[in-house]
C-alpha cells in the first residue's frame, strides 16, 4: 500500500507517518527529513535546499523531484511493502510529476491520499513546542507529547533539538507557503475522488485510530 499524507506544517504528518510505518511495515518517506539528512552529511541536495528551507519557502521542484526519485530508486527493496509520502507532493506540479513520471518509473500507484486537517491557530503552538530527534527524526512536544527524559529521544536515545525553521518568521512563511502552494492540492485530489479527510484536531491516538479505520475502507 502506498499513501500520500498531506496537511499543513505542524498537522502531525511526521507523527502519524511514524505510527503507520511501524504498524503496517511501510517505508516513511519525508522529503523534509531527506533534505535535513542530506544537509547533515553535506550532500549537494541538502546544501542547495537549505537556503529555501530556512526561509520557509518551497525548495524548487526540479531539486525536490530529483532527490525523491533518487531516494526511492536507491531504496527499492525497502519500498517493496509500500511507502508513505510525508510532505510530497506540495504543489500541483509535484502531484503531476508524481503521477506521470515517478510512479510509472517505479511501476506502482497511490492507494490512499489522506489530508490531516488542523485549525490554523493550533499549528503555531504545535510547532513552537516541538522537539525533534537529530538521529531518527521522531517529533515530541514539550506539552502534548513530552519525552520521558528532557532533551533525549525515547525511541533511540538521540539528542532532541529545535529545527532551524521553527523561529517565528520562518513559521509564518511556511504557513503562508502552505496556503498559496499546497492547500490547492486538497481540491486537486478531492476532484479526482481520491481524498480522505482526517480530523487532526484530536489526540494523537485518536487521529491514528481514524487513519487506520480509513485505510480499511
Ligand atoms: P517538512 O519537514 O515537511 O515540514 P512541514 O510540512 O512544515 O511539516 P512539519 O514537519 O513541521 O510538521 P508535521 O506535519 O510533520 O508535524 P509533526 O508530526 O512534527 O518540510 C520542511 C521544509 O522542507 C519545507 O518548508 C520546504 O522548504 C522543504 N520541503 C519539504 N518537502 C518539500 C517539497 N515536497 N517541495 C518543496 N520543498 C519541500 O507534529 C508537530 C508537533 O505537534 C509535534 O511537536 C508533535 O508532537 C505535535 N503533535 C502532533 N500530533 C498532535 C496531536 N494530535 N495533538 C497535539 N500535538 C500533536
Ligand atoms: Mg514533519
Ligand atoms: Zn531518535
Amino acid at each position: 500500500m502506498n499513501i500520500i499524507l498531506m496537511g499543513p506544517p505542524g498537522a502531525g504528518k511526521g507523527t502519524q507517518a511514524k505510527k503507520i510505518s511501524e504498524e503496517l511495515g511501510l517505508a516513511h518517506v519525508s522529503t523534509g527529513d531527506l533534505f535535513r539528512n542530506a544537509l547533515r552529511s553535506m550532500n549537494e541536495f541538502g546544501v542547495k535546499a537549505n537556503a529555501y528551507m530556512e526561509k520557509g519557502e518551497l525548495v524548487p521542484d526540479s531539486l525536490t523531484n530529483e532527490m525523491l526519485l533518487d531516494h526511492l530508486e536507491k531504496n527499492k527493496d525497502a519500498m517493496a511493502a509500500g511507502f508513505i509520502l510525508d510532505g510530497y507532493p506540495r504543489n500541483v506540479d509535484q502531484a503531476e510529476h508524481l503521477a506521470n513520471v515517478i510512479l510509472p518509473k517505479l511501476g506502482t500507484k497511490i492507494d490512499a491520499v489522506l489530508n490531516i486537517a488542523v485549525p490554523s491557530q493550533k499549528l503555531i503552538t504545535r510547532l513552537s513546542g516541538r522537539r525533534t530527534c537529530r538521529d531518527c527524526g521522531t517529533s515530541f512536544h514539550v506539552e502534548f507529547n513530552p519525552p520521558k527524559v528532557e532533551g533525549v529521544c525515547d525511541n533511540c536515545g538521540g539528542e532532541l533539538y529545535q529545527r532551524a525553521d521553527e523561529n517565528e518568521t520562518a513559521v509564518a512563511k511556511r504557513l503562508d507557503t502552505y496556503d498559496q502552494a499546497t492547500r490547492p492540492l486538497i481540491e486537486y485530489y478531492a476532484n479526482k475522488g481520491e481524498l480522505t479527510e482526517i480530523n487532526g484536531d484530536q489526540s494523537m491516538d485518536k487521529v491514528f485510530a481514524d487513519i487506520k479505520e480509513s485505510l480499511k475502507g
